[in-house]
């Protein structure tokens, strides 16, 4: 261990430890701006300075390893003057119409400013004569460069977290900025909307696109029916946002507040995972069959999932030789959506014209999927308007609900039942572990031989996990598959997506079905969660999923009653001419600029 002393309290802590971590062991804050617990050291901001007994200047916190014997102070007049020139040189340069900001009050430059800044400052304003751009060509969220720090935390995010490099640092001094590919537009490069850079941006540089406006417009319009889906990750994040510590379930205070904001119908995206796995299942045992039966060569394995927009446009971008193997069933947003068109407005007799289809969601690139041109097969786009968890916490403070004192209360049905299976979605692990539960009850007629329904090996942060299940006492229907060891592979974060891809490209892939979400963590580390974010943040989600589904009556997605309802009365059967015309899709190649 090394000793040292901050603010002359000794702490002992670990070799590698930076000042800045050990000074919040002892709970002493020190400002930070480039600094992000998910990604590697930067140390370009400064903001972080400290003065060390016997340094000849001041050291970043941040970035400094501590020392034995170290004296460290972090409120010295020399620190507070630094810090606060280094502020107002941040805002000499920042077009600080805060009044107008998405980020007003979530900030953190302008926390800063706050704490250092204000009053005259010694700098002249350089906004004047900065040009700047506003990049809204994303259908999931703006990029401004009038309100960039150069901090450079988004372009070590898509690098280091996703390996995409959609951005990075262009030009010197005054002139640099952060740019994309020959500083095309950002719809135009192989930025997937994964909104990852936008959850640890600082400021309003990068923010989500937001729909709010449109979504209040239609909840007041009294031709409308607006009906609203929420994903499984929503609901153990949105509580963050609204007061509580990361980790706190809030489902069913988070209906009732969807009631009083003025949706007519509240319903859950989790029903649609649940149809989502019957499909996705049924292609896995199609696939196999062809494969293993048949000998049919054109039948792509391994079967990659296909819930996660990001990953969609990933794969699309960077290895489309592999789109056949992609489960061709669309997202249970996007799924959700093609039935609130057609099966609910039916049952409901709605005019599918003049019903609004409002989704909640963890995540930004949902609003780039709810825009794809194939995402339309009734005749009607599946989804209307697309809402972070971020954005449904700020119209219920809009709205003025007093969150914590909410009653809870059940979805509305139909489409409102769901599984704990359908929960887990929510996180990395979960859709195969959903999968793993149908598909081998559907085989075998037994449930998976894991204690209490837990697929333990698929669960937890690990960036890749793999898993082997040994398929035993097949029914008749199924006998080619007896004594067959199915093996599955999970990834989250597109940086470990690209290892499995690079594994599946050499040949060298022994999986069958492999899940793959671009996020850290799965959704519940969404662009669209709330800020901040970190891996002890997204542990505590995780275990609230884990938990949701525990406390759930029915686990098994083909046990739900909503799922079974719909199979006999509107699909007949997975994978059935009806459910390829609205649930199943097809993607494109893309390049990859
Ligand atoms: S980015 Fe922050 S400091 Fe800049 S205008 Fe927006 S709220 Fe204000
Ligand atoms: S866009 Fe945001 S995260 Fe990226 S450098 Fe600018 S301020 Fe930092
Ligand atoms: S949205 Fe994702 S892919 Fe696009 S620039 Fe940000 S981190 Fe990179
Ligand atoms: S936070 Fe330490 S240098 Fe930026």
């Amino acid at each position: 261990m090394i000793n040292l002393s901050i603010n002359n309290q000794r702490v002992s802590v670990q070799p590698g430890t930076t000042v800045l971590e050990a000074a919040r062991k002892l709970n002493i804050n020190i400002p930070t701006l480039c600094n992000h617990p998910d990604l590697c050291v930067a140390g370009n901001c400064r903001v972080c300075v400290v003065e060390q007994t016997g340094a000849r200047t001041l050291i970043a916190a941040c970035a400094m390893p501590v020392a034995e014997g170290m004296d460290i102070q972090t409120n010295t007049l020399k620190v507070r003057n630094a810090r606060k020139h280094i502020v107002e040189l941040l805002l000499s340069e920042h077009r600080s119409d805060c009044t107008k900001c998405y980020k007003n009050q979530k900030c953190e430059l302008q926390a800063l400013a706050n704490e250092f800044a204000f009053g005259d400052t010694i700098f002249l304003d350089l906004t004047e004569d900065h040009p700047y751009t506003i990049d809204r060509s994303s259908p999931a969220f703006t990029k401004d460069d009038s309100k960039c720090i150069r901090c450079q935390r988004c372009v070590r995010t898509c690098f280091e977290l996703q390996h995409i490099s959609a951005i990075a640092v262009a030009n010197k001094g005054l002139h640099q900025k952060i740019s994309s590919f020959h500083d095309r537009p950002m719809s135009h490069v192989v930025c997937t909307n994964c909104g990852q850079c936008v959850n640890r941006c600082p400021t309003g540089a990068l923010v989500e696109k937001t729909y709010i406006d449109q979504v209040w417009d239609a909840i007041y319009d009294p031709d409308r029916h607006v009906v609203v889906q929420t994903a499984p990750a929503v609901r153990v994040a949105l509580g963050e946002d609204l007061g509580y510590d990361p980790g706190e379930r809030v489902t069913g205070k988070m209906v009732t507040a969807l009631r009083q904001l003025g949706f007519d119908s509240v319903l859950d995206t989790d029903f649609s995972a649940d149809l989502t796995i019957m499909e996705e299942g049924t292609e896995l045992l199609t696939r196999l069959k062809k494969v293993l039966v048949d000998g049919d060569k054109k039948t792509s394995i391994p079967m990659f999932t296909s819930c996660s927009p990001g990953w969609i446009k990933f794969i699309e971008h960077k290895y489309p030789e592999f789109l056949p193997n992609l489960s061709t069933c669309k997202s249970p947003q996007q799924m959700f959506g093609a039935l609130a068109k057609t099966y609910f407005a039916q049952k409901k007799k709605l005019d599918p014209s003049k019903l609004v289809s409002v989704s909640v969601m963890p995540c930004t690139a949902k609003k780039y999927e709810a825009d794809r041109p194939e995402m339309r097969a009734s005749g009607y786009k599946d989804i209307d308007y697309v809402l972070t968890t971020r954005e449904l916490a700020v119209m219920i403070k809009q709205a003025g609900i007093d969150f914590k004192n909410l009653e809870s209360s059940h979805y509305d049905s139909i489409m409102g039942d769901s599984t704990g299976a359908a929960v887990i979605f929510g996180a990395t692990g979960g859709v195969m572990e959903a999968a793993l539960r149908t598909a081998y009850e559907i085989v075998t007629g037994k449930e998976v031989p894991f204690t209490n329904l837990n697929i333990t090996p698929v669960r937890g942060m690990e960036g890749v996990k793999e898993a082997t299940i040994k398929i035993e006492g097949c029914k008749p229907e199924w006998k080619f598959l007896e004594g067959a060891e199915l093996k599955v592979a999970i990834a989250h974060g597109l940086v470990n997506a690209n290892k499995i891809m690079k594994q599946v490209r050499n040949g060298k892939s022994p999986y069958h079905f492999i899940e793959i979400m671009a996020c850290p963590g799965g959704c519940i580390g969404g662009g669209g969660q709330p800020i901040p974010t970190s891996m002890e943040i997204r542990k505590n989600r995780m275990k609230a999923i884990y938990s949701e589904d525990e406390h759930m009556v029915l686990r098994k997605s083909h046990e739900n009653p909503d799922v079974i309802g719909i199979y006999k009365e509107f699909l007949g059967k997975p994978n059935s001419h009806v459910s390829h015309e609205l649930l199943h899709t097809h993607y494109v190649e893309r390049e990859s600029y």
